[in-house]
């Protein structure tokens, strides 16, 4: 374990005043060891791997199942190797090399996923992790425990879950059953919602035609890639369960989505990755089509955190100015700091004397960097773009182009003498 479970069951106050309803709750999975559900899976999964004495893992999955694998394989000191489709979530992307797990990238989910499989059956023999992995869907009904625990042992009118392969949903739902047929539940009276990206909704889709059968989707395109699933394996047990319970399920937009997060973060403090916030988008279309009654109790299950996908950041402050400009800076900051020998180089020129292009490239020279004069400019050019330099002065000579002095900014100073640092 990494003390997985035992999330927060946050009641919202001014997100339930938004919507008119009277009681309404974030399950917050965000709060997880590595930021989602997944880790109520991957813990039983992990558990049942080591018992049965085997030494290494392999998954071929984007996103939150692999994040989370790599952390609990390392605590139980089992080999883990990850195969990666090139199309992932950059902050689990960071998670997941956190770990210098072995990696692989292949070229789309599919791939990635029978490169793990062949991996697991020929060369490398680690046991092959999918989230319809009976174990690990077992871990996932620790939601629904939780849940009518916290309730003091009753249900919300409404539970809402975000659907991808669909075994979070199907297992919240055979958890609530077990919870009832144990005894601990007077009844089992509660919609189960599944919500899915319109870019990828072949659960939804399957349910609005009356069918049990699946048609996987062909053509997916959405911010929320971690409920993309184009063929869900626990898709079926999904349709069964918001069958069974009289629930719904609903597509919904990018934009819905986006302003989901944005809601979720301004009204509850909760910084949600698109995935997860779905639920909150999910709840608003419900409201605003009239399908809610104001005094129904209402559980979201918000599945994972917004560091994960934090570009979404720059969709949530779109029209704020001073933010934009400040993201910019901090992204050039960022990305923007490893300077190459001659940039370094020209920065350590201009640091001693305020210089123009010309004289620039005869510093070089002197310095033994040999570069075309133009490519001096280019570099200024860039330099300038970074916030490292500015013009000071310009300066006409006889009928010569007119001579543009540059100096350090305060950034190029600090950037300059980390630089400096990290040579020695
Ligand atoms: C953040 C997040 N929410 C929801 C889901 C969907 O869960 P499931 O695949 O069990 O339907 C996932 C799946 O990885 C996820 O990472």
């Amino acid at each position: 374990t990494l003390g997985e479970g035992g999330t927060f069951l946050h009641r919202c106050e001014r997100l339930a005043q938004k919507f008119g309803l009277r009681d309404l709750y974030i399950k917050d999975e965000t709060s997880n060891p590595t930021g989602s559900f997944i880790d109520r899976g991957t813990t039983v999964e992990i558990s049942k791997i080591r018992e049965q004495g085997r030494k290494s893992v392999c998954c071929g999955l984007t996103g939150n199942l692999a994040a989370s694998l790599v952390a609990y394989a390392a605590r139980a000191g089992l080999g883990c190797k990850v195969v990666l489709p090139q199309r992932v979530d950059i902050g689990k992307f960071y998670q997941t090399i956190a770990y210098e797990t072995d990696i692989e990238i292949a070229k789309d989910s599919k791939d990635a996923c029978w490169k793990a499989y062949r991996l697991s059956t020929q060369d490398y023999m680690g046991h092959f992790v999918m989230p319809y992995n009976l174990y690990f869907l077992e871990g996932e009904k620790t939601t629904a425990y939780e849940i009518c625990e916290q309730l003091g042992w009753s249900l919300p009118d409404k539970i809402i879950v975000p659907m991808g392969s669909g075994g979070h949903l199907s297992m919240i739902w055979k958890g609530i059953k077990e919870f009832y047929e144990m005894g601990f539940l007077k009844q089992k009276t509660v919609e189960m919602v599944g919500t899915q990206s319109k870019g990828c909704p072949p659960i939804v889709e399957a349910l609005q035609r009356g069918d049990d059968k699946i048609i996987p989707v062909n053509k997916i395109s959405t911010i929320a890639i971690d409920i993309c699933v184009e063929d869900p394996p626990c898709g079926s047990m999904a349709i069964q369960a918001i069958r069974e319970s009289k629930g719904t399920a609903m597509p919904l937009l990018d934009r819905e989505i986006i302003h989901a997060v944005s809601l979720l973060a301004k009204l509850e403090g909760i910084f949600a990755e698109p995935a997860a916030a779905t639920t909150i988008a999910g709840l608003k279309r419900l409201v605003d089509e009239g399908r809610i009654d104001h005094s129904e109790k209402v559980v979201c299950v918000v599945t994972g955190m917004g560091l994960k996908y934090p570009e979404v950041t720059k969709n949530l402050i779109k029209g704020s100015k001073k933010l934009e400009k400040l993201l910019r800076l901090v992204e050039k900051r960022k990305y923007g700091i490893a300077l190459g020998e001659t940039k370094l180089r020209v920065l350590q020129i201009i640091s001693r004397k305020e210089s123009y292009g010309y004289e620039i490239w005869r510093a070089l020279e002197d310095l033994g960097v040999k570069v075309k004069i133009p490519s001096v400019y280019q570099h200024l050019t860039e330099l300038e773009d970074a916030d490292l330099i500015i013009r000071s002065k310009s300066e006409q000579v006889l009928k010569k182009p007119e001579r543009h002095y540059y100096k350090l900014t305060e950034r190029g100073r600090v950037v300059l003498s980390r630089s400096e640092a990290l040579e020695e």
